[in-house]
């Protein structure tokens, strides 16, 4: 199985800027990737289109928005549906982002109801979990990943290919902040969603893959990627550079 290295480059480059760090990270990568290696960019909404169209004929990047609205069309002021983003030439779309459920205040049911309709409409997704600092020095570390597991992945469409749904564990502490979590910490929470994810979705579990976010650099990488249950990284800062997002694919 393919591990996933997705770059998140949240609310960064404009469609110029984000056009030019495809083309260097394609000249870098030189159109081939490392052995068992998957990348997915998730640009803004407005630069993705940019971005698509600057990578080169028969890229081996793929793309995905940050955001979904779990409706076809309508008067929803504001929002994109699945079928704009495939139109635009993405496959991939973030749910449940930790930056969407703390600002924007998105709960778990609107997670589910939008990662279960990004699917049934032909979207891959990422599906992000992860708890605070608050709650896992309270011991809720289970409790968190579980009640957001069950209702992120509550309605899914059968029946589902198992690489059209990876969970990304994103510990918020750990997101943006340069503490990255320990090896520790990442085998255990892995190992929870691994399991809970045996409940829900059954026995194709071990094919889902389950990415780790959260502070990764080049420096780290390598090490993260070798730990159990790890299938691939979820990178924000480190990955709006070329050059060292480029060191973390090859990792
Ligand atoms: P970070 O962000 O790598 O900057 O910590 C990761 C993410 O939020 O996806």
């Amino acid at each position: 199985m393919k591990k996933i290295i997705a770059a998140n480059w949240k609310m960064n480059k404009n469609s110029q800027e984000a056009a030019q760090t495809v083309q260097e990270l394609s000249a870098i990568l030189n159109n081939t990737l490392p052995e068992k290696r998957e990348v997915i960019i998730f640009p803004s909404f407005i630069s993705l289109e940019a971005s698509i169209h600057a990578a080169p004929e028969n890229t081996v990047l793929q793309f995905g928005a940050q955001d979904v609205y779990p409706a076809k069309d309508g008067a929803y002021t504001g929002e994109v549906s699945p079928s704009m983003i495939l139109d635009a030439g993405a496959s991939w779309v973030l749910t449940g982002h930790s930056e969407r459920r703390h600002i924007i205040k998105e709960d778990n049911a609107f997670v589910g109801q939008k990662t279960s309709f990004a699917l049934a409409s032909g979207l891959n997704v990422v599906a992000c979990v992860g708890e605070t600092l608050e709650e896992r020095e309270a011991g809720r570390l289970y409790d968190v990943l579980s009640e957001q597991l069950n209702q992120t992945l509550a309605k899914l469409p059968t029946p589902l290919s198992p690489e059209r749904l990876v969970v990304a564990y994103e510990p918020v502490w750990a997101i943006g902040t340069g503490k990255t979590a320990g090896s520790e910490d990442i085998i255990e929470a892995h190992a929870i969603i691994r399991e809970l994810l045996k409940d829900i979705i059954g026995t194709s579990v071990f094919q889902t893959r389950i990415l780790y976010g959260g502070s990764v650099k080049p420096e780290n990488a390598a090490e993260i990627l070798k730990l159990e249950n790890v299938d691939g990284l979820l990178v924000g800062g480190a990955s709006l550079k070329a050059d060292s997002f480029a060191k973390i694919i090859c990792a």
